[in-house]
């Protein structure tokens, strides 16, 4: 049994599909009642949809509990889920004009949720002798940016996150690893303006733009035992954005203009 947070998102529905053509069973949770639903029918019986809420300790709880009461265990945790909100996006700028308020609605959402997830799974995966969690990061965790200051400091503490639980859980079966996606291509982001995907295009070192089936292929790599000596680790699925000097694009405009 595979819990899915954000399911109902553009990765999270990706992520469902690929995992119940793996074999599994899946929980498609997110805040967003309707959308989980329709993402869920599209699977029959080997998807159910969870409404809860992130920002609710409480609710992350029942989805926990609620799961392991109702089908008997969790055998993978996917955290995908994100404040991505049309506030948290506009206003984590930098750190002098970011308001206190969406920095800490950033913290809470995108790694608090995380931790109470883990908290509250991690008991029912040792109870049947382990399992996998997954978190999200994202490129812009590890390294800077001009702005979106909150969205890179909450996701760079779920790349800490992962690494507790590895250590504290590792040895009773658990394994726990991030994904930092590069841009991937939702249908959110597929109606981003051109120039920008244009932008991104050049500093991305694979001849096409993220999937979210790319990811949706690494987290179920991750969930399954096929990864069993990997714990720990953060693996970016970014087509090579951060795999080379940031000037590289540039360096190549230059070096095609004189010659
Ligand atoms: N798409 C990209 O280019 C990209 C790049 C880097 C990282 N990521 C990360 O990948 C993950 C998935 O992103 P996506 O592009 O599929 O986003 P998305 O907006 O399509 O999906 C996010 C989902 O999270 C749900 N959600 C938000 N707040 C919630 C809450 N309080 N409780 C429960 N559910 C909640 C939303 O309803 C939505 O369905 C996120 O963690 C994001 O930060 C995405």
């Amino acid at each position: 049994m595979a819990i899915v947070t954000g399911g109902a998102g553009g990765i999270g529905a990706a992520a469902t599909a690929r995992f119940v053509s793996e074999g599994a069973h899946v929980v498609v949770a997110d805040i967003d009642e309707a959308r989980a639903k329709e993402v869920a029918d599209r699977h029959g019986d080997k998807a159910f949809a969870c409404a809860f809420d992130a920002a609710d300790n409480e609710s992350v709880r029942a989805l926990m509990d609620g799961t392991a009461a109702r089908f008997g265990r969790i055998d993978v945790l996917y955290n995908n889920l994100a404040q991505l909100s049309e506030v948290a996006v506009t206003q984590d700028t930098t750190v002098v004009d970011t308001p206190f308020e969406v920095w800490n609605d950033l913290m809470a959402i995108n790694a608090g949720s995380y931790f109470a997830a883990c908290k509250f799974a991690i008991p029912h995966m040792l109870a049947n002798g382990g399992g996998a969690i997954i978190n999200t990061a994202t490129g812009c965790a590890l390294a800077g940016d001009v702005r979106r200051t909150s969205y890179g400091a909450s996701k760079a503490a779920v790349v800490a996150l992962t690494k507790y639980v590895a250590t504290q859980y590792g040895k009773q079966g658990i394994r726990c690893n991030t994904i930092a996606p590069g841009l991937i291509l939702t249908e959110t982001l597929k109606r981003a303006s051109p120039e920008l995907l244009n932008l991104m295009s050049r500093h991305i070192l694979t001849p096409r733009l993220g999937q979210p089936e790319d990811i949706a292929a690494l987290a179920a790599f991750l969930a399954s035992d096929e990864s069993g000596y990997i714990n720990g680790e953060l693996i970016a699925c970014d087509g090579g954005l951060l795999a080379h000097l940031p000037q590289t694009a540039e360096i190549e405009d230059l070096m095609n203009a004189q010659s």
